[in-house]
């Protein structure tokens, strides 16, 4: 798998309605993100992170202000952005191999390039062992490292994930964390992340950034300054969920603050 650079996520005065009859979405929203940075997002429900996502990942226009990826203004979906969601939406009747070649598949690659390509990626998840079995017998932890293979086959310079994890157990959703986390930092693409769980902010994020209100602004930067890998137990992890949970339940409007523990 190739090294990626990363992308700049330069986002300013980022105002968003679904339509004339909606409130804003958001209004006059910052953000920037730098080459390689694992930015977390987090905020209440219905405060836009989703949408500000799908923006980002240029699955959704109708916004004024400006979004650029390396200087360039986002206007359509690329195989360079890609996006995870709660759900792996994998094809039930194909085997793992299958699955993660999809889109190299649609992308005309010959049968023997999508084959080294595709092992590459399924052996990044770990999921050797399952590459011949078909997607609907495996569990959700390990159907959820199958969209995570097919994601990194295209090589993306940035991965987009809206609440990824959420449907899984404790144990297989710290083991995915510490996974993604580990890979892209390897790999060198982006990570932003959308997440409730503030765990999982403090183990994902180089920064987490705080959403509140309607419309949605970003009321808090967080630098997540620790080393890896990471582990729930440390206290110096510990420390720093407990000022992001503060940080949390104080948030409600307001200027941006930036703070380093
Ligand atoms: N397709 C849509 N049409 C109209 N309004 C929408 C649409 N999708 C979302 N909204 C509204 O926009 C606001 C932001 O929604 P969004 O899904 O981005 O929030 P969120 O922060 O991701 O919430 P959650 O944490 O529950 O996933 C909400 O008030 C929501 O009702
Ligand atoms: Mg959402």
């Amino acid at each position: 798998m190739a090294q990626s650079n990363g992308v700049q996520i330069n986002v300013e005065n980022l105002t968003h309605r679904y339509n004339s009859k909606c409130p804003l979405t958001f209004e006059a929203l910052d953000m920037q993100s730098t080459p390689g940075e694992s930015l977390v997002i987090i905020g209440r429900s219905g405060c836009g992170k989703s949408t500000l996502l799908h923006i980002i990942a240029g699955l959704l226009g109708g916004y004024k202000g400006t979004m650029q990826l390396n200087g360039q203004d986002v206007k359509d979906p690329s195989s360079k952005w890609v996006m995870m969601f709660q759900a792996p939406h994998l094809f039930p009747w194909m085997t793992v191999e299958q699955n993660v070649g999809t889109g190299l598949r649609f992308a005309g690659w010959s049968k023997d390039k999508i084959r080294s390509r595709v092992n590459e990626a399924i052996a990044l998840v770990n999921m050797e062992e399952y590459a011949d079995k078909n997607t609907q017998d495996l569990s959700g932890g390990q159907q959820q490292r199958v969209a995570l293979a097919r994601s990194l086959v295209m090589e993306p310079d940035m991965l987009l994930l809206d609440e990824p994890f959420s449907a899984l157990d404790a144990f297989t959703r710290a083991n995915l964390q510490k996974d993604v986390r580990a890979i892209s930092k390897q790999i060198g693409f982006n990570l932003v992340m959308v997440t409730h769980d503030i765990d999982e902010a403090v183990i994902m994020a180089d920064r987490a950034l705080v959403m509140a209100g309607s419309p949605g602004k970003m009321v808090h930067d967080l630098k997540v300054d620790l080393p890896d890998p990471r582990d729930r137990t440390d206290p110096e992890v510990q420390r720093m969920r407990a000022h992001l949970m503060e940080i949390f339940e104080e948030a409600a409007g307001g200027t941006l603050v930036s703070t380093n523990v």
